[in-house]
C-alpha cells in the first residue's frame, strides 16, 4: 500500500516553460508531487511560476552550492526524492549526485552527445545545430553523472532543421517537443522505480 507521495524538486534557471508543463502534468497525479523549485537566478521566470503555484522555491547561491553542503539539507526537510533538471544551467556537484544516485533527470534540447557539455545551453545548442547545417535536431531526456550531459539516455526524440530556420524557430520547436515528453517520461522513470511493485 502506498502511503505517500515521491516528492520532486525541479531545479530550473530560466523561464520555466518545462518546469510549468510537469507542474501541471502532476497537479492530480496521486504518486508523484512537485514539492519544490531549485533556481539559481534571482528574477528567473520559474520564481514566478513557483509562486502562483504555491510551490516552495529556494534560491541557491555558487559557494554553497558547490563547496559546501549543495543544499542537501533543504531537499531532506522537504522529503525530496527525486530531482530534476528542467533548464538548469550549473553542473551538478558529486556530492548531490551521490546523495540521489540514479534518481536526477535531465532534458537537453539537442540530440546528445552531440551539442552538449559546458557552455552549450539555450540559444547557443541551436545556433550551433543551425551553424553545422545539420538537418535534424531534436530532444534527450538522460539520467544524470558527474558529466555533463553525460549520463545514460532515457529517450532521443527528433525533428527536422530546416534551411530557414533560426535559432527561435528551431528553439521553438524543440520547446514542443520537450513540453509533450518531458512530464510523461518524468512520471514513467519515476512510477517505474518506486512504485512498479505496486502497479
Ligand atoms: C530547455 O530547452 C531545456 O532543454 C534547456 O533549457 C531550456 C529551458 O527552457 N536545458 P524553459 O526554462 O523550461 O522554458
Amino acid at each position: 500500500m502506498i502511503k505517500e507521495k515521491i516528492r520532486i524538486a525541479i531545479f530550473a534557471s530560466g523561464a520555466g516553460s518545462n518546469a510549468l508543463k510537469l507542474i501541471e502534468h502532476f497537479s492530480n497525479n496521486k504518486n508523484i508531487e512537485p514539492a519544490l523549485i531549485v533556481c539559481n537566478k534571482p528574477g528567473a521566470g520559474v520564481l514566478t511560476i513557483a509562486a502562483n503555484k504555491y510551490i516552495p522555491t529556494i534560491l541557491i547561491e555558487r559557494e554553497r552550492f558547490f563547496r559546501g553542503d549543495a543544499y542537501i539539507p533543504e531537499l531532506q526537510q522537504h522529503n525530496i526524492q527525486f530531482i530534476v533538471l528542467a533548464g538548469f544551467l550549473w553542473k551538478i556537484p558529486d556530492l548531490l549526485i551521490k546523495e540521489f544516485a540514479g534518481n536526477i533527470i535531465n532534458i537537453h534540447p539537442a540530440l546528445l552527445p552531440k551539442y552538449g557539455g559546458k557552455g552549450m545551453y539555450g540559444a547557443f545548442v541551436h545556433e550551433a545545430v543551425i551553424a553545422a547545417k545539420e538537418k535534424e535536431s531534436g530532444i534527450t531526456i538522460h539520467f544524470v553523472d558527474e558529466l555533463y550531459d553525460h549520463g545514460d539516455h532515457i529517450l532521443q526524440v527528433n525533428c527536422p532543421v530546416y534551411e530557414t530556420d533560426t535559432p527561435a524557430t528551431l528553439a521553438q520547436r524543440i520547446h514542443e517537443l520537450e513540453h509533450k515528453y518531458f512530464p510523461v517520461v518524468v512520471e514513467q522513470v519515476i512510477t517505474k522505480k518506486f512504485f512498479k511493485e505496486h502497479l
